[in-house]
């Protein structure tokens, strides 16, 4: 059965659009004595509850961030570990994702991707295009400033083009050129394991997103937590600059 995500966000006015960075794997897996991708996988299940939660907890749009340009850095054996899971991981998913309504998209620079886990994508994107509820966006090979470079040179080069007149490039330009394009921006920005970073997530799109830094390690981030932290978020004064009224 499908779910229907177009009621109301939850009293007080919810987030709509939360994005989430999954920090605290690896320390979850090596405080038990076991390799980082165990925690990995640990962490990959935790995705599966979260999406889940997100219609009864009035979350229309969850973008994670699963692996950033900068993570090439790591061993190649966890590197190589992180992509079989992105693959393996879509292809279990997806008949998930279609039963329970969820859109699926991805954001990223792609071409550095293997070929099988660019053509999963696009296979998970197309299988779930028609799709009405949750709009779960995964972030791999993501960086906000490489984001906003490759959006650059397409709109440089429809200046050069002609296609786009110099003159009209305002706030409301970029954001079409980003691989958000389609996307709100985030009402509220996660992250787990204690570091209080925003490492190159969302750049542009979280200028105003209010932040939650928590100690809880992505592992051990239930449904329950998200949904408190939720609740505190319909507490707070947005005011975009602005002051109360
Ligand atoms: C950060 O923890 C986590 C990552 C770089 C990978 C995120 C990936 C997942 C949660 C797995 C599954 C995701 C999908 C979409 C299937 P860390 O390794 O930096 O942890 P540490 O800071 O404790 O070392």
């Amino acid at each position: 059965m499908t779910k229907d995500l177009d009621k109301p966000a939850r009293t007080g006015g919810g987030p709509g659009h939360v994005a989430i960075i999954m920090d605290g794997n690896g320390r979850w897996a090596q405080s038990r004595g076991r390799p980082r991708l165990f925690g990995h996988h640990a962490g990959a299940r935790r995705v599966r509850e979260i999406v889940s939660a997100c219609p009864d907890l009035g979350v229309k749009y969850l973008t994670i961030f699963a692996f950033s340009t900068e993570n090439w850095k790591r061993t190649q054996s966890e590197v190589a570990g992180l992509m079989s899971l992105f693959r393996r991981y879509i292809m279990k998913e997806m008949q998930a994702f279609v039963k329970e309504n969820v859109r699926v998209r991805f954001i990223g620079d792609r071409p550095r991707l293997d070929k099988k886990l660019r053509g999963l994508m696009d296979e998970a994107e197309a299988m779930t295009s028609g799709c009405t509820g949750t709009n779960l966006t995964i972030a791999l090979n993501y960086g906000g400033r490489d984001e906003v470079s490759r959006a650059t040179k397409r709109l440089a080069q429809d200046v050069a083009a002609g296609r786009l007149d110099p003159e009209k490039v305002d706030e409301e330009t970029l954001p079409k050129y980003l691989d958000t394009c389609v996307l709100p921006d985030p009402d509220l920005v996660i992250r787990t394991s204690g570091e209080a970073r925003i490492s190159n997530f969302l750049l542009w799109q979280s200028a105003y997103a209010e932040y939650e830094f928590i100690d809880t390690l992505w592992p051990d981030f239930t449904a329950e937590k998200f949904d408190e932290l939720l609740s505190h978020y319909g507490t707070r004064d947005r005011r975009f600059g602005a002051v109360s009224a």
